[in-house]
Protein backbone atom coordinates (compact mmCIF):
# COMPACT_ATOMS: atom_id res chain seq x y z
CA UNK A 1 0.00 0.00 0.00
CA UNK A 2 1.20 3.30 -0.53
CA UNK A 3 1.39 6.01 1.91
CA UNK A 4 -0.83 7.91 -0.01
CA UNK A 5 -3.91 4.96 0.38
CA UNK A 6 -3.32 4.63 3.76
CA UNK A 7 -5.81 5.80 6.30
CA UNK A 8 -5.84 8.47 8.19
CA UNK A 9 -7.81 8.84 11.60
CA UNK A 10 -10.34 11.65 11.71
CA UNK A 11 -11.50 12.53 15.66
CA UNK A 12 -14.83 14.47 16.11
CA UNK A 13 -15.58 13.53 12.20
CA UNK A 14 -19.24 13.99 13.27
CA UNK A 15 -19.06 17.70 13.57
CA UNK A 16 -19.60 20.88 12.12
CA UNK A 17 -16.14 21.06 10.60
CA UNK A 18 -15.25 17.41 11.48
CA UNK A 19 -18.06 15.99 8.92
CA UNK A 20 -17.40 18.51 6.38
CA UNK A 21 -13.56 17.86 6.31
CA UNK A 22 -14.37 14.17 6.13
CA UNK A 23 -16.95 14.50 2.88
CA UNK A 24 -14.45 16.35 1.17
CA UNK A 25 -12.04 14.18 1.92
CA UNK A 26 -14.07 12.04 0.55
CA UNK A 27 -14.27 13.64 -2.73
CA UNK A 28 -10.50 14.47 -3.14
CA UNK A 29 -8.45 12.11 -1.73
CA UNK A 30 -7.65 8.37 -2.17
CA UNK A 31 -7.24 7.12 1.27
CA UNK A 32 -9.70 5.51 3.76
CA UNK A 33 -11.29 7.43 6.72
CA UNK A 34 -11.52 5.97 10.32
CA UNK A 35 -13.95 8.57 12.29
CA UNK A 36 -13.96 8.25 15.96
CA UNK A 37 -16.27 10.23 17.86
CA UNK A 38 -18.50 10.40 20.78
CA UNK A 39 -21.54 11.80 19.31
CA UNK A 40 -22.18 14.24 22.24
CA UNK A 41 -24.88 16.58 21.42
CA UNK A 42 -22.66 18.70 18.97
CA UNK A 43 -22.14 15.21 16.46
CA UNK A 44 -24.59 14.07 14.03
CA UNK A 45 -24.04 10.94 12.36
CA UNK A 46 -26.83 11.58 9.80
CA UNK A 47 -24.45 14.38 8.51
CA UNK A 48 -22.28 11.25 6.91
CA UNK A 49 -25.19 8.52 6.04
CA UNK A 50 -24.29 9.30 2.09
CA UNK A 51 -21.19 7.70 3.40
CA UNK A 52 -22.53 4.55 4.79
CA UNK A 53 -21.47 1.28 2.93
CA UNK A 54 -18.35 3.05 1.89
CA UNK A 55 -15.99 0.77 1.92
CA UNK A 56 -13.10 3.13 2.60
CA UNK A 57 -15.33 4.72 5.58
CA UNK A 58 -15.46 2.84 9.46
CA UNK A 59 -16.93 4.80 12.54
CA UNK A 60 -16.16 4.43 15.90
CA UNK A 61 -18.60 5.82 18.23
CA UNK A 62 -15.93 6.41 21.51
CA UNK A 63 -14.13 8.94 23.32
CA UNK A 64 -10.86 9.85 22.73
CA UNK A 65 -10.08 10.32 25.98
CA UNK A 66 -10.44 6.26 26.53
CA UNK A 67 -6.93 5.68 25.79
CA UNK A 68 -6.47 2.02 25.60
CA UNK A 69 -9.57 2.63 22.35
CA UNK A 70 -7.38 5.32 20.92
CA UNK A 71 -4.06 3.19 21.34
CA UNK A 72 -6.37 -0.37 19.55
CA UNK A 73 -7.57 1.54 16.57
CA UNK A 74 -3.87 3.44 16.00
CA UNK A 75 -2.85 -0.80 16.31
CA UNK A 76 -5.77 -1.84 14.01
CA UNK A 77 -5.74 0.56 11.08
CA UNK A 78 -1.97 2.01 11.31
CA UNK A 79 -2.85 5.79 10.27
CA UNK A 80 -0.43 7.88 8.43
CA UNK A 81 -1.81 10.33 10.21
CA UNK A 82 -4.29 11.79 12.90
CA UNK A 83 -6.68 14.53 12.55
CA UNK A 84 -8.05 15.72 15.62
CA UNK A 85 -10.85 17.69 15.09
CA UNK A 86 -12.80 16.43 18.43
CA UNK A 87 -13.63 19.09 21.23
CA UNK A 88 -15.83 21.21 22.94
CA UNK A 89 -16.32 24.34 20.79
CA UNK A 90 -18.71 26.73 22.23
CA UNK A 91 -18.19 29.51 24.18
CA UNK A 92 -21.71 29.96 26.24
CA UNK A 93 -21.48 26.37 26.94
CA UNK A 94 -17.75 26.84 28.01
CA UNK A 95 -19.24 29.47 30.40
CA UNK A 96 -21.69 27.75 31.65
CA UNK A 97 -19.98 24.30 32.20
CA UNK A 98 -16.55 24.61 31.83
CA UNK A 99 -15.80 21.06 32.99
CA UNK A 100 -16.43 18.68 29.37
CA UNK A 101 -14.12 21.40 28.34
CA UNK A 102 -11.07 20.85 30.43
CA UNK A 103 -12.15 17.37 30.06
CA UNK A 104 -12.09 16.55 26.50
CA UNK A 105 -10.02 19.46 24.99
CA UNK A 106 -6.98 18.98 27.65
CA UNK A 107 -6.97 15.66 29.18
CA UNK A 108 -8.40 13.76 25.74
CA UNK A 109 -5.42 15.85 23.82
CA UNK A 110 -3.34 14.38 25.91
CA UNK A 111 -4.43 11.39 26.01
CA UNK A 112 -4.12 11.13 21.81
CA UNK A 113 -0.76 12.43 22.05
CA UNK A 114 0.55 9.65 24.61
CA UNK A 115 -1.18 6.92 22.50
CA UNK A 116 0.29 8.83 19.48
CA UNK A 117 3.57 8.73 20.17
CA UNK A 118 3.29 5.74 21.38
CA UNK A 119 2.61 4.52 18.03
CA UNK A 120 4.81 6.35 16.34
CA UNK A 121 7.46 4.79 17.94
CA UNK A 122 6.23 1.01 16.36
CA UNK A 123 6.43 2.87 12.81
CA UNK A 124 9.79 2.75 10.61
CA UNK A 125 10.94 3.78 7.13
CA UNK A 126 8.36 5.40 5.35
CA UNK A 127 5.23 5.17 7.63
CA UNK A 128 7.53 6.87 10.33
CA UNK A 129 8.65 9.37 8.27
CA UNK A 130 4.97 10.54 6.55
CA UNK A 131 3.31 10.76 9.90
CA UNK A 132 1.45 13.44 11.39
CA UNK A 133 -0.28 14.52 14.44
CA UNK A 134 -2.52 17.59 12.73
CA UNK A 135 -4.20 19.50 15.78
CA UNK A 136 -7.17 21.60 14.56
CA UNK A 137 -7.22 25.03 16.94
CA UNK A 138 -8.40 28.57 16.76
CA UNK A 139 -7.90 32.19 17.26
CA UNK A 140 -9.70 32.81 20.72
CA UNK A 141 -6.47 31.34 22.01
CA UNK A 142 -4.69 34.70 21.26
CA UNK A 143 -7.44 36.70 23.11
CA UNK A 144 -8.61 40.01 22.34
CA UNK A 145 -7.99 42.90 19.79
CA UNK A 146 -8.81 46.46 19.94
CA UNK A 147 -9.33 48.12 16.52
CA UNK A 148 -6.13 49.52 15.73
CA UNK A 149 -3.90 46.55 16.38
CA UNK A 150 -2.70 44.02 14.06
CA UNK A 151 -4.22 41.05 13.38
CA UNK A 152 -3.35 38.00 15.17
CA UNK A 153 -0.28 36.05 13.94
CA UNK A 154 1.97 32.90 14.82
CA UNK A 155 4.20 34.68 17.15
CA UNK A 156 1.03 36.33 18.67
CA UNK A 157 1.22 35.74 22.47
CA UNK A 158 -1.50 33.24 24.04
CA UNK A 159 -3.96 35.24 25.92
CA UNK A 160 -7.33 33.22 26.62
CA UNK A 161 -10.52 34.60 27.87
CA UNK A 162 -12.86 32.09 27.49
CA UNK A 163 -12.95 28.73 29.26
CA UNK A 164 -13.15 27.32 26.08
CA UNK A 165 -10.11 29.59 24.81
CA UNK A 166 -8.05 28.49 27.94
CA UNK A 167 -8.86 24.85 26.88
CA UNK A 168 -7.94 24.83 23.43
CA UNK A 169 -4.82 26.70 24.47
CA UNK A 170 -3.47 24.24 27.18
CA UNK A 171 -4.17 21.40 24.03
CA UNK A 172 -1.83 23.93 21.95
CA UNK A 173 0.72 23.53 24.62
CA UNK A 174 0.69 19.83 24.93
CA UNK A 175 0.74 19.60 21.20
CA UNK A 176 3.87 21.78 21.18
CA UNK A 177 5.56 19.83 24.16
CA UNK A 178 5.01 16.30 22.11
CA UNK A 179 6.88 17.48 19.35
CA UNK A 180 9.92 19.22 20.95
CA UNK A 181 10.14 16.94 23.78
CA UNK A 182 8.98 13.48 21.91
CA UNK A 183 9.80 14.61 18.58
CA UNK A 184 6.29 14.10 17.50
CA UNK A 185 5.44 15.47 13.98
CA UNK A 186 2.72 17.62 15.19
CA UNK A 187 1.32 20.27 12.83
CA UNK A 188 -1.22 22.67 13.83
CA UNK A 189 -3.69 25.39 12.49
CA UNK A 190 -5.39 28.30 13.92
CA UNK A 191 -8.42 28.95 12.36
CA UNK A 192 -10.96 32.04 12.65
CA UNK A 193 -15.00 31.34 12.62
CA UNK A 194 -15.93 28.97 10.30
CA UNK A 195 -19.84 29.32 8.46
CA UNK A 196 -21.11 27.33 6.12
CA UNK A 197 -23.16 23.68 5.72
CA UNK A 198 -24.12 21.50 8.92
CA UNK A 199 -23.21 24.29 11.44
CA UNK A 200 -25.09 23.43 14.43
CA UNK A 201 -27.60 26.37 14.86
CA UNK A 202 -26.26 27.46 18.66
CA UNK A 203 -23.61 29.69 16.63
CA UNK A 204 -24.31 33.24 15.93
CA UNK A 205 -24.91 32.41 11.91
CA UNK A 206 -27.19 29.07 11.80
CA UNK A 207 -29.11 30.49 14.71
CA UNK A 208 -30.00 33.86 13.11
CA UNK A 209 -31.07 31.90 10.26
CA UNK A 210 -33.16 28.94 11.46
CA UNK A 211 -34.62 31.70 14.35
CA UNK A 212 -35.56 34.41 11.55
CA UNK A 213 -37.08 31.56 8.92
CA UNK A 214 -40.00 30.95 12.53
CA UNK A 215 -39.90 34.70 13.26
CA UNK A 216 -38.25 34.33 16.93
CA UNK A 217 -36.20 37.11 18.00
CA UNK A 218 -32.13 37.45 16.99
CA UNK A 219 -30.16 37.79 19.72
CA UNK A 220 -27.75 39.82 19.63
CA UNK A 221 -25.25 40.16 22.47
CA UNK A 222 -24.40 43.82 23.92
CA UNK A 223 -24.31 46.25 21.39
CA UNK A 224 -23.59 43.67 18.13
CA UNK A 225 -20.39 45.71 17.34
CA UNK A 226 -17.68 42.90 18.54
CA UNK A 227 -15.90 41.76 15.41
CA UNK A 228 -15.33 38.13 14.13
CA UNK A 229 -13.08 37.17 11.06
CA UNK A 230 -15.28 34.92 8.98
CA UNK A 231 -14.14 32.01 7.09
CA UNK A 232 -16.52 29.53 4.74
CA UNK A 233 -15.72 25.58 6.07
CA UNK A 234 -14.92 24.36 3.13
CA UNK A 235 -11.76 26.67 2.79
CA UNK A 236 -10.91 25.58 6.64
CA UNK A 237 -11.02 22.57 5.12
CA UNK A 238 -8.68 22.64 2.59
CA UNK A 239 -6.37 24.74 4.60
CA UNK A 240 -6.39 21.21 6.47
CA UNK A 241 -5.29 19.04 3.81
CA UNK A 242 -2.55 22.16 2.55
CA UNK A 243 -1.09 21.60 5.79
CA UNK A 244 -1.34 18.00 6.00
CA UNK A 245 0.23 17.33 2.79
CA UNK A 246 2.77 20.48 2.65
CA UNK A 247 3.63 22.09 6.34
CA UNK A 248 6.28 21.86 8.16
CA UNK A 249 6.69 19.29 10.99
CA UNK A 250 6.33 21.31 14.20
CA UNK A 251 5.13 24.88 12.70
CA UNK A 252 1.95 26.26 13.54
CA UNK A 253 -0.31 28.23 10.51
CA UNK A 254 -2.82 30.85 11.23
CA UNK A 255 -5.77 30.43 8.89
CA UNK A 256 -8.49 32.79 8.30
CA UNK A 257 -10.58 34.37 5.49
CA UNK A 258 -10.11 38.36 5.78
CA UNK A 259 -13.57 38.86 6.52
CA UNK A 260 -13.61 41.46 9.34
CA UNK A 261 -17.57 42.08 10.04
CA UNK A 262 -19.02 42.71 13.16
CA UNK A 263 -21.38 40.71 14.54
CA UNK A 264 -24.49 43.28 13.81
CA UNK A 265 -23.53 43.77 9.83
CA UNK A 266 -23.65 39.53 10.00
CA UNK A 267 -27.42 39.38 11.31
CA UNK A 268 -28.21 42.55 8.66
CA UNK A 269 -26.87 40.88 5.75
CA UNK A 270 -28.49 37.25 6.91
CA UNK A 271 -31.70 39.57 6.90
CA UNK A 272 -31.49 40.88 3.92
CA UNK A 273 -30.54 37.43 2.01
CA UNK A 274 -33.83 35.63 3.51
CA UNK A 275 -35.78 38.77 2.98
CA UNK A 276 -34.65 38.13 -1.30
CA UNK A 277 -34.54 34.08 -0.75
CA UNK A 278 -37.81 34.18 0.75
CA UNK A 279 -40.18 36.31 -0.08
CA UNK A 280 -43.20 34.64 0.92
CA UNK A 281 -42.10 35.26 4.50
CA UNK A 282 -44.33 36.52 6.57
CA UNK A 283 -41.68 37.89 8.95
CA UNK A 284 -39.57 40.47 6.03
CA UNK A 285 -38.46 42.70 6.99
CA UNK A 286 -36.36 40.42 8.93
CA UNK A 287 -34.36 42.69 10.59
CA UNK A 288 -37.25 43.81 13.04
CA UNK A 289 -36.40 40.49 14.60
CA UNK A 290 -33.51 41.88 15.76
CA UNK A 291 -33.32 42.09 19.65
CA UNK A 292 -30.04 43.21 22.11
CA UNK A 293 -29.49 41.11 24.47
CA UNK A 294 -27.85 40.89 27.65
CA UNK A 295 -23.68 41.12 26.66
CA UNK A 296 -21.86 37.37 26.97
CA UNK A 297 -19.53 37.90 30.35
CA UNK A 298 -15.92 38.13 29.38
CA UNK A 299 -16.78 38.73 25.59
CA UNK A 300 -13.83 39.10 23.42
CA UNK A 301 -14.37 42.31 21.41
CA UNK A 302 -12.26 41.50 18.33
CA UNK A 303 -10.83 38.94 16.27
CA UNK A 304 -8.75 38.91 13.33
CA UNK A 305 -5.98 36.49 11.90
CA UNK A 306 -2.96 37.12 9.72
CA UNK A 307 -2.51 34.24 7.14
CA UNK A 308 -0.06 35.68 5.32
CA UNK A 309 2.27 32.43 6.81
CA UNK A 310 -0.13 29.54 5.02
CA UNK A 311 -0.04 31.69 1.82
CA UNK A 312 3.07 32.61 1.39
CA UNK A 313 4.52 29.49 2.45
CA UNK A 314 2.53 26.69 1.32
CA UNK A 315 0.41 28.79 -1.33
CA UNK A 316 -3.15 28.64 0.39
CA UNK A 317 -6.07 31.18 0.03
CA UNK A 318 -9.75 31.10 0.20
CA UNK A 319 -11.87 29.96 -2.40
CA UNK A 320 -14.99 32.20 -1.36
CA UNK A 321 -15.46 35.87 -0.43
CA UNK A 322 -18.10 36.40 2.46
CA UNK A 323 -20.90 37.37 0.36
CA UNK A 324 -20.81 34.41 -1.86
CA UNK A 325 -20.29 31.97 1.28
CA UNK A 326 -23.42 33.35 3.28
CA UNK A 327 -25.16 33.05 0.17
CA UNK A 328 -24.33 29.31 -0.46
CA UNK A 329 -24.73 29.10 3.68
CA UNK A 330 -28.12 30.42 3.65
CA UNK A 331 -29.36 28.17 0.54
CA UNK A 332 -28.16 25.21 2.68
CA UNK A 333 -30.19 26.18 5.33
CA UNK A 334 -33.03 26.74 3.13
CA UNK A 335 -32.71 23.20 1.21
CA UNK A 336 -31.95 21.12 4.55
CA UNK A 337 -34.77 21.29 6.76
CA UNK A 338 -35.18 17.98 8.02
CA UNK A 339 -31.07 18.16 9.45
CA UNK A 340 -32.37 21.34 10.89
CA UNK A 341 -35.12 19.81 12.38
CA UNK A 342 -32.98 16.11 13.15
CA UNK A 343 -30.93 18.42 15.23
CA UNK A 344 -33.10 20.98 16.89
CA UNK A 345 -35.28 18.39 19.00
CA UNK A 346 -35.56 17.61 22.88
CA UNK A 347 -31.82 18.92 24.10
CA UNK A 348 -31.47 21.61 21.71
CA UNK A 349 -34.51 23.59 23.39
CA UNK A 350 -33.06 22.76 26.67
CA UNK A 351 -30.24 24.69 25.93
CA UNK A 352 -31.82 27.73 24.36
CA UNK A 353 -33.69 28.14 27.14
CA UNK A 354 -31.04 28.01 29.35
CA UNK A 355 -28.87 30.11 27.61
CA UNK A 356 -31.05 33.04 26.48
CA UNK A 357 -34.08 32.43 29.06
CA UNK A 358 -32.09 34.88 31.61
CA UNK A 359 -31.07 37.35 29.26
CA UNK A 360 -32.81 40.43 29.47
CA UNK A 361 -33.94 42.58 26.10
CA UNK A 362 -31.93 45.84 25.82
CA UNK A 363 -32.54 49.31 24.06
P1 LIG B 1 -18.38 20.81 16.92
O1 LIG B 1 -18.74 21.14 18.34
O2 LIG B 1 -19.36 21.07 15.84
O3 LIG B 1 -18.00 19.26 16.82
C1 LIG B 1 -17.19 18.61 17.77
C2 LIG B 1 -17.25 17.10 17.47
O4 LIG B 1 -16.40 16.45 18.43
C3 LIG B 1 -18.64 16.50 17.63
O5 LIG B 1 -18.90 15.58 16.59
C4 LIG B 1 -18.56 15.77 18.98
O6 LIG B 1 -19.44 14.65 19.06
C5 LIG B 1 -17.10 15.35 19.00
N1 LIG B 1 -16.60 15.15 20.36
C6 LIG B 1 -16.74 15.98 21.44
N2 LIG B 1 -16.15 15.43 22.52
C7 LIG B 1 -15.59 14.24 22.12
C8 LIG B 1 -14.82 13.25 22.77
N3 LIG B 1 -14.51 13.34 24.08
N4 LIG B 1 -14.41 12.18 22.04
C9 LIG B 1 -14.72 12.06 20.73
N5 LIG B 1 -15.46 12.98 20.06
C10 LIG B 1 -15.87 14.07 20.75
O7 LIG B 1 -17.01 21.56 16.65
P2 LIG B 1 -16.48 22.24 15.31
O8 LIG B 1 -17.04 23.59 15.20
O9 LIG B 1 -16.65 21.27 14.19
O10 LIG B 1 -14.94 22.40 15.67
C11 LIG B 1 -14.01 21.35 15.37
C12 LIG B 1 -12.63 21.77 15.85
O11 LIG B 1 -12.25 22.98 15.19
C13 LIG B 1 -12.56 22.06 17.35
O12 LIG B 1 -11.34 21.56 17.84
C14 LIG B 1 -12.60 23.59 17.43
O13 LIG B 1 -11.91 24.04 18.56
C15 LIG B 1 -11.89 23.96 16.15
N6 LIG B 1 -12.28 25.27 15.57
C16 LIG B 1 -13.59 25.58 15.36
C17 LIG B 1 -13.92 26.80 14.77
C18 LIG B 1 -15.37 27.16 14.49
O14 LIG B 1 -15.64 28.30 14.05
N7 LIG B 1 -16.33 26.27 14.68
C19 LIG B 1 -12.93 27.69 14.39
C20 LIG B 1 -11.58 27.34 14.62
C21 LIG B 1 -11.28 26.12 15.19
P1 LIG C 1 -20.22 32.21 18.20
O1 LIG C 1 -20.82 31.75 16.92
O2 LIG C 1 -20.67 31.59 19.47
O3 LIG C 1 -18.63 32.07 18.01
P2 LIG C 1 -17.42 32.60 18.97
O4 LIG C 1 -17.95 33.01 20.28
O5 LIG C 1 -16.58 31.38 19.06
O6 LIG C 1 -16.78 33.73 18.20
O7 LIG C 1 -20.43 33.78 18.33
C1 LIG C 1 -19.96 34.65 17.32
C2 LIG C 1 -20.22 36.07 17.80
O8 LIG C 1 -21.64 36.27 17.85
C3 LIG C 1 -19.71 36.33 19.21
O9 LIG C 1 -19.23 37.66 19.28
C4 LIG C 1 -20.94 36.19 20.09
C5 LIG C 1 -22.07 36.65 19.17
N1 LIG C 1 -23.39 36.00 19.40
C6 LIG C 1 -24.53 36.81 19.57
O10 LIG C 1 -24.46 38.06 19.52
N2 LIG C 1 -25.73 36.19 19.77
C7 LIG C 1 -25.85 34.84 19.84
O11 LIG C 1 -26.98 34.33 20.07
C8 LIG C 1 -24.68 34.03 19.65
C9 LIG C 1 -24.77 32.54 19.71
C10 LIG C 1 -23.47 34.67 19.43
Amino acid sequence: MTQENRPILVTGGAGFIGSNFVLDWFALEPSPVINLDKLTYAGNPLTLSSLEGNPGYTFVHGDICDGDLVANLLTKYRPRAIVHFAAESHVDRSILGPEAFLKTNIDGTFTLLRAAQAYYQTLEGVEKEGFRFHHVSTDEVFGTLKPEDPAFHEETPYAPNSPYAASKAASDHLVRAWHHTYGLPTLMTNCSNNYGPYHFPEKLIPLMITHALEGKPLPVYGDGLQVRDWLYVKDHCSAIRTVLAKGTVGETYNVGGCNQRTNLEVVNLLCELLDELVPESKFRPHKQLIQFVTDRPGHDRRYAIDARKIERELGWKPAESFDTGLRKTVKWYLSNTAWVEGVTSGAYKQWIEKNYGSRKAEQ
